[in-house]
């Protein structure tokens, strides 16, 4: 628990939080960056390093805290799912995947540095993501075990049976209709998954009860699906400069859940899935003000 009154200040807490998780983000990159060509080393840190919101390491030392957790280097755990996002997006923008201008209120990384350094940078934060999250478990002070399985659930979350899998399913939804049930699964694997699993690597990392990591599961998959459902209603109602990248669904015939759904419905499923989240913390007692106020900041942020 945090122990911050309510009415919670999630922007106060954001500002205090994330030039923790900013600094731990800076130290992993330069580690790669003794490593790479110097041409892979700017491309990953104009993807990595530009303007995000951090929300998978801001969700993991949340669940973190809210479990129980002590240790302050959490974040050099947290920026392993940071990693493993800012390569998804990296390739996400290629003109293979959705061929992005902008991300991130800039030019996107393939962009400035072409494809095939772009491929190359994003591929090479694969493998530095999964060490960092056993460095940075190790560092938090986990067994040897826990780590492990905390690598397993970052692999996992990021692989073929998730991210991976479901970037595969929604290019092959392109021009396509999908049923709610079949968007669902797209989005919770493309999506879902990940912020699924930095819940559950900062319970792991607490070494949380088997109720609390069941509750905060519960909760990643509901706040995962509303973070897709909201991002797809930005990419409907909101411009360019607003979201510092260009909507494009329509353009690529994307399948949605504003397509599927239609807008009104898309609302009224996020709020859903928004309070199917709280009660899952209530069901396991899990009264954490941040991870309250996190699951309704999905669906209202702006950007
Ligand atoms: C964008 O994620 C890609 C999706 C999974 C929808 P974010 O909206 O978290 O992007 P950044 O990290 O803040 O740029
Ligand atoms: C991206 O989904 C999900 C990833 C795993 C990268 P989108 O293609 O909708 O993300 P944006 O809208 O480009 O950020
Ligand atoms: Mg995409
Ligand atoms: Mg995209
Ligand atoms: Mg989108």
């Amino acid at each position: 628990m945090t122990g911050i009154a309510e009415p919670f200040d999630l922007g106060a807490y954001l500002r205090a939080e994330t030039p923790r998780i900013e600094e731990a983000l800076n130290a992993a990159v330069s580690e790669a960056s003794d490593l790479v060509p110097v041409e892979l080393e700017r491309a990953i840190d104009h993807g990595v390093l530009s303007e995000g919101k951090r929300l998978r390491p801001v969700l993991c030392v949340a669940a973190y805290s809210a479990c129980g957790g002590q240790s302050p280097r959490i974040p050099e755990l947290a920026v392993s799912l940071e990693l493993i996002h800012a390569y998804s997006l990296m390739h996400d923008d290629l003109p293979c995947m959705d061929d992005a201008e902008l991300r991130r209120g800039r030019p996107t990384t393939n962009r400035v540095y072409g494809d095939e350094v772009t491929v190359r940078a994003g591929a090479a934060l694969i493998p530095l993501a999964a060490l960092r999250a056993w460095r940075g478990a190790r560092a938090v002070g986990v067994s040897e075990l826990t780590a492990r399985a905390i690598v397993e659930e970052l692999c996992r979350a990021a692989g073929a049976g998730g991210m991976v899998g479901g970037q595969v399913l929604d290019l092959r939804a392109e021009g396509s209709v999908l049923d709610g049930a079949a968007l669902d699964h797209l989005h919770r694997l493309k999506t879902g998954a990940l912020l699924t699993a930095s819940l559950r690597i900062g319970a792991l990392a607490a070494g949380a009860s088997r109720a609390a990591l069941e509750a905060l599961d519960s909760y990643g998959r509901a706040v995962g699906l509303a973070f897709q459902i909201a991002d797809d209603i930005l990419d409907a109602t909101a411009t360019a400069t607003s979201l510092g990248k260009n909507p494009s669904d329509a353009d690529r015939d994307k399948t949605t859940y504003v397509g599927v759904h239609g807008l009104g419905g898309a609302v009224d499923c996020a709020q859903k899935e928004v309070a199917r989240a709280r009660a899952a913390l209530h069901c396991a007692d899990v009264g954490d003000p941040v991870l309250h106020a996190l699951a309704q900041y999905v669906v209202e942020r702006r950007r």
